[in-house]
């Protein structure tokens, strides 16, 4: 397999899923669009992709999508407003989301897992490798991982998973990798994925995050794969089949990250998001971290 020499821009984000752990505040609201301090949680990812070079986006959304849509289009109402306010510190920060990318949306209808998600993709991204960011999954962005990826999917071809090493407690939570060491001390060779598996069965503690670099071989794989685990076409085994026959998409690599990340779609991470991007901003930091040093010595 000859490795990739086309410049990957296109990103795909899938936003369809249910937030079933985050109602009721997800009843008529994306998970997606659940703030981290004064931003929704997507734009972070749609920011992510952009800084990793990737300025055409695709957004897979199901019901509930008009807010999605409505946060990375113009408001003019609202601009002008601000405009006669003459508040341009405010109205800069509401054309920031508009003017960032080239957004694309497709509907998943039903959402039948994130495999499915993904295919939905096809005919937008074509036949170049292409990135998949998960839309509830934040990675600090002094923490670049998505540029790391794309490059190694530049050098071997194929496609690129991100990994990160949690407690074998946990592995139960994730896809897991079964992997061998490579040249590079940050990237493995996966050559196993299991979703989901229990502590005693996992290959190894390397967790599949929500950050993919995918050779378009795997929309005709998924077309292909049976509803697994849950009930729902999922994007790991998929990801099974192309590790374990490089001859159908190339060989699958993975990138280990070992900086920040935040799952928002889970209400306990969702929280230490929002505490430390809060603690580190220049304009909120200095207040809340005080209060926060308070609480928690004094009130706690
Ligand atoms: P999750 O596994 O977090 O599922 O999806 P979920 O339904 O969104 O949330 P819970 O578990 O019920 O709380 C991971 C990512 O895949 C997307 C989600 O939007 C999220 O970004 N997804 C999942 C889809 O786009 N479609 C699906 O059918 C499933």
């Amino acid at each position: 397999m000859t490795p990739s020499r086309t410049r990957i821009s296109k990103a795909v984000i899938p936003a369809a899923g249910l937030g079933t752990r985050f109602l009721p505040a997800t009843k008529a609201t994306p998970k997606e669009m659940l703030p981290v301090v004064d931003k929704p949680a997507i734009q972070y990812v749609v920011e992510e992709a952009v800084s990793a070079g990737l300025s055409d986006v695709l957004m897979v959304t199901g019901r509930n999508k008009r807010p999605l849509e409505d946060h990375f289009d113009r408001n003019y109402e609202l601009e002008e407003a601000l405009r006669r306010k003459k508040d341009e510190s405010r109205l800069a920060r509401v054309q920031e989301s508009s003017d960032l990318a080239t957004m694309h949306y497709v509907r998943q209808g039903d959402p039948r897992g994130l495999g499915h998600a993904v295919l939905c993709a096809a005919p937008h991204v074509g036949d170049q490798p292409f990135a998949v960011l998960l839309g509830d999954d934040l990675i600090d962005p002094r923490d670049p991982l998505l540029s790391r990826m794309i490059q190694t999917q530049e050098l071997h071809g194929g496609s690129v998973v991100a990994l990160m090493e949690v407690d074998p407690a946990q592995i139960h939570l994730y896809g897991c990798a079964a992997v061998k060491g490579t040249d590079a001390d940050d990237v493995v060779r996966v050559t196993d994925l299991v979703e989901k598996p229990d502590a005693a069965d996992a290959p190894s503690n390397y967790a599949i995050i929500g950050r993919y670099v995918l050779d378009p071989a795997v929309f005709e794989v998924l077309s292909k794969t049976e509803p697994g685990r849950g009930g729902e076409i999922q994007l790991t085994d998929a990801l099974q089949t192309l590790a374990g026959d490089e001859t159908v998409g190339g060989p699958v690599h993975g990138v280990v990250f070992q900086g920040r990340r935040y799952d928002t779609g889970d209400r306990g991470d969702y929280l230490r998001a929002i505490v430390r991007l809060a603690c580190e901003r220049e304009d909120l930091g200095p207040d809340f971290r005080a209060w926060l040093h308070h609480y928690v010595t004094e009130e706690m």
